[in-house]
């Protein structure tokens, strides 16, 4: 199947560090269809030879295991061309039909990796010049808007110019084998299903830690904060795979309705339950790795009376049968104390303890990263003098299990959009729930002068978070 791709923002920080080395990675594997080209568009002047070389010295910073040598590389680059392009210039947009109409190719696969801001512009660009055939797909990297009302505005213009169907918006969680996993063991086995609902789970903590600080995204991250960038998409797209019913096949929409029934069931916020239920935190200087990292106010190009968010733990709850009560406690940070997302799931204690020792009730832990395994916590008896029972568990790791099968969450993500599989990239309908749940937290913290508390760099983040959980009588995780 001959495909075209083009990635807007051809010379972008994501380009460079996720996208082609990803797609490389799908070439590596011999997973790319044949006879395929790649283009990047931007606003420089370069040929096809400068780009490639560009790339290429790029490609020195990425991991070492996945770096092309000069051979691979040259293969690779063969498939890769650059034109300038200036987004605001319609002729710019029909010489892209042009190059396009060099042969027809049965897809055409448009990665808006530009900054948002620019979504609107060039899909009516692109509507005009009549580049929104049917084979053509667009591909929407997140953030996606800064709020309901834009997101709203951005999925108007799209849906203005493509069918939903072409429409693949990105998050790039959803892509990690390990997310996947969520799906397969939930719907793939009979084991868990009667103990997945209120009766059995106790609670269930979503983590998604990073050790890393803003890094040089400062400007962006200081507009942003931790709500929009990882609780809004990230964290609500695991919520929702944890908490959703079964679909009644593997079909994109079957599974987009029902994650989106979850999105619709949960707790709305009041000015009142943001203050209680949600902490906002932002690093200050610390030790991460035993190593001494400054504060979020002296990364370079904040505003030293920023009141950015780097961390967000929240309670919520999903309000239906299945789920009523049951505390969903979802938290993310920078600079915490290792990088480290997982999915915790405690269940109710048993009703009546008949052993010495142990109670700890059981756990499942999903773990997603840095690991990509499964740990199910147990009590059992050591079987020496007495009936002691102590913790042990079942540990599953499926980097070890699957090996190198096991491919990466942009290499996937590409492949699907090439493909025109949708299941793993949300919709429209789902994302503008997202915001319609996070903007009450927004909205409160615009009329709250404190601003977020403070954590040192290489914590779980501020105390306020552990009070959280504790109200309702649970811990975190680590705490335990
Ligand atoms: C991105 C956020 O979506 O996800 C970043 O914008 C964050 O701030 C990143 O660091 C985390 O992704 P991963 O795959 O490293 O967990």
């Amino acid at each position: 199947m001959a495909f075209d791709l083009v990635f807007f923002g051809g010379t972008g920080d994501l380009t460079w560090r996720k996208l082609m080395p990803a797609l490389f990675q799908a070439f590596r594997h011999g997973k790319l269809p044949d006879g395929g080209r790649i283009l990047a568009v931007a606003r420089d002047e370069m040929s096809d030879e400068r780009y490639r070389d560009w790339l290429k010295e790029r490609f020195q910073e990425v991991d070492g295991p996945k770096r092309p040598n000069d051979d691979e590389f040259q293969r690779f680059a063969s498939l890769v061309h650059y034109r300038r392009m200036d987004l605001s210039q319609p002729e710019h947009y029909q010489r892209l039909k042009e190059w396009l109409a060099e042969r027809h190719a049965d897809t055409v696969v448009l990665y808006l990796a530009t900054s948002p801001h620019l979504f609107t512009q060039i899909c009516e660009q692109l509507g005009a010049a009549g580049l929104n055939e049917p084979r053509v797909r667009v591909v929407l990297e997140k953030p996606l808007g800064h709020d309901l009302a834009s997101a709203q505005q951005i999925n108007r213009v799209v849906r203005s110019v493509f069918s939903e169907s072409q429409a693949f918006r990105i998050d790039h969680y959803l892509g990690k084998p390990s997310v996947q996993n969520l799906m397969a063991l939930r719907f793939g086995n009979a084991l868990f299903e009667p103990l997945w609902r209120r009766e059995s789970i106790a609670n269930i903590q979503i983590t998604l830690a990073e050790s890393l600080g803003v890094g040089t995204r400062g400007p962006f991250y200081d507009g942003t904060g931790a709500l929009r960038d990882m609780i809004q998409n990230h964290a609500l797209q695991l919520l929702t795979m944890i908490a959703m019913e079964p679909p009644s096949s593997a079909d994109a929409d079957a599974i987009r309705d029902e994650k989106l029934k979850v999105l619709r069931s949960l707790k709305p916020f009041t000015p009142e339950s943001v203050g209680r239920d949600v902490v906002r935190g932002q690093y200050r200087a610390g030790a991460v790795d035993g190593k001494a990292v400054i504060g979020y106010l002296d990364e370079a190009k904040i505003p030293q009376d920023s009141h950015c968010e780097t961390f967000v733990a929240l309670r919520t709850e999903v309000q239906n049968w299945r789920w009523a009560g049951v505390p969903f406690y979802l938290r993310t940070g920078k600079r915490l104390a290792a990088r480290d997302a997982q999915i915790v799931v405690n269940f109710r204690p048993v009703p009546h303890p008949i052993f010495p020792g142990s109670s700890q009730p059981n756990r499942l832990v999903i773990k997603l990263q840095p690991e990509d395994g499964l740990e199910l916590q147990l009590l059992a008896s050591k079987g020496g003098h007495g009936e002691m029972l102590s913790p042990v568990s079942l540990d599953l790791d499926f980097d070890r299990t699957f090996g190198s099968q096991r491919v990466g969450a942009y290499e996937r993500l590409l492949l699907d959009a090439i493909a025109g599989r949708l299941n793993l990239f949300v919709r429209s309908d789902e994302q503008e729930q997202a915001w319609r749940w996070v903007e009450p937290i927004l909205d409160a913290w615009k009329h709250d002068s404190a601003g977020p508390r403070h954590y040192n760099a290489g914590s779980w983040g501020p105390a306020a978070a552990s009070a959280l959980v504790a109200r309702d009588g649970f811990s975190w995780a680590e705490e335990q």
